[in-house]
């Protein structure tokens, strides 16, 4: 006898609906999470989250009634009592040729026009002349930025302040990297010899994640940054203690570390301006973070590491063993040197 519906429906539903279940459920959970794409806190951002929004529902309905039609032509179709009969001499349908050609063009419109307009409205030719330029200057592995306006250089955390226009021109020194600042400013490849820009308004203070997103060589999983986002006042604070010159210990472990400083290679690639510094961009063919107040950091190392004393010495100790491939060698600073080296460092704030 020929099984109907709801006998078959029996068999396979309930595993249906646990699946699907399961993976509405697995988008939940406890969150904020650091890198989460759909949590938007720029303009820029929003605009991406609205427009995966829109595109999603529209393809939830276009998944939800082909999955109907596949499903009841499934039952419709799949089983006949006696014979199936001749299959029908018809050769096309004008009408239904006609409806599925056209239903396709107007979905894909649906997602062009929305989508068009985001990259004209998130990519102006021309950035406002009030926005703050931040020049991104991508290594392997770390990220260098520049603020040509007023003249700070830092490496692995980048501050902006919020509300105003912020301009990321990108370029690369090395490699193809990505920069990919989730939740201020989605993602833009960073090439050598060409600049790439984001630009972007960050909606209210604080500390955001980011990471590269490009495959760049044996450390790209240790190429991450910080965003800080500033208050206009932290952010003017901020950039003119940037400017000043290095703290110079009066005494103790870090004067002693100063000293370990000048004669130590670390100069032949880091700049502490004022103390040392190197004329050639490239010596060696690459360089290091700027270190002037390397002690204002809270992360180093690709940001992959927090900034304290202990992690310090030991990147020192084997900067390979904490980023795989570094292009920081070691030293062979040890036991008074490097921890007078390390309180010089976490002095510099
Ligand atoms: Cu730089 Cu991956």
């Amino acid at each position: 006898m020929r099984p109907n519906l709801f006998d078959r429906a029996r068999v396979w539903l309930p595993g249906v609906i646990a699946t699907l279940c399961g993976v509405a459920l697995s988008g939940c959970g406890g969150g904020p999470y650091p890198m989460d794409t759909l949590a938007p806190q720029s303009d820029l951002t929003r605009a991406f989250t609205s427009l995966f929004k829109e595109i999603t529902i529209l393809d939830s309905i276009v998944l939800v009634v082909v999955i109907v039609a596949m499903i009841g032509a499934i039952f419709i179709y799949s089983s006949r009592e006696g014979d199936p009969g001749e299959p029908s001499a018809m050769h096309s349908d004008v009408t239904l040729e006609m409806l599925w050609t056209v239903i396709p063009a107007l979905i894909l419109v649906a997602i062009t026009v929305p989508t068009v307009h985001t990259i004209i409205k998130t990519q102006p030719n021309k950035w406002p002349a009030n926005a703050l330029e931040v020049r991104v200057i991508a290594h392997q592995w770390w990220w260098e930025f520049r603020y040509p306006s007023s003249g700070v250089e830092t490496a692995d955390e980048v501050h902006i302040p919020e509300g105003r226009v912020i301009h990321f021109s990108m370029v690369s020194d090395d490699v193809i990297h990505s920069f990919f600042m989730p939740a201020i400013g989605g993602k833009r490849d960073v090439v050598p010899g060409q600049v790439n820009q984001i630009t972007l308004t960050a909606d209210k203070p604080g500390e955001y994640y980011g990471q590269c997103t490009e495959y760049c060589g044996t450390s790209h999983a240790n190429m991450r940054f910080r965003v800080f986002v500033d208050t206009p006042e932290q952010f003017k604070e901020w950039t003119a203690h940037q400017l000043e010159g290095p703290v110079k210990p009066a005494g103790g472990a870090a004067a002693a570390g100063a000293k370990e400083w000048a004669n130590a290679p670390c100069a032949i690639c880091h700049t502490i301006k004022g103390v040392s510094g190197f004329s050639k961009q490239y010596a060696f063919g690459f360089r290091g973070p700027d270190l002037t107040h390397f002690g204002s950091r809270t992360t180093f190392a690709g940001s992959i590491l927090d900034n304290t004393p202990a992690n310090v010495a030991m990147w020192i100790e084997n900067p390979d063993a904490v980023k795989p491939g570094a292009h920081m060698p070691t030293l062979g600073v040890r036991g008074q040197q490097l921890t007078d080296l390390v309180a010089y460092l976490e002095s510099l704030k």
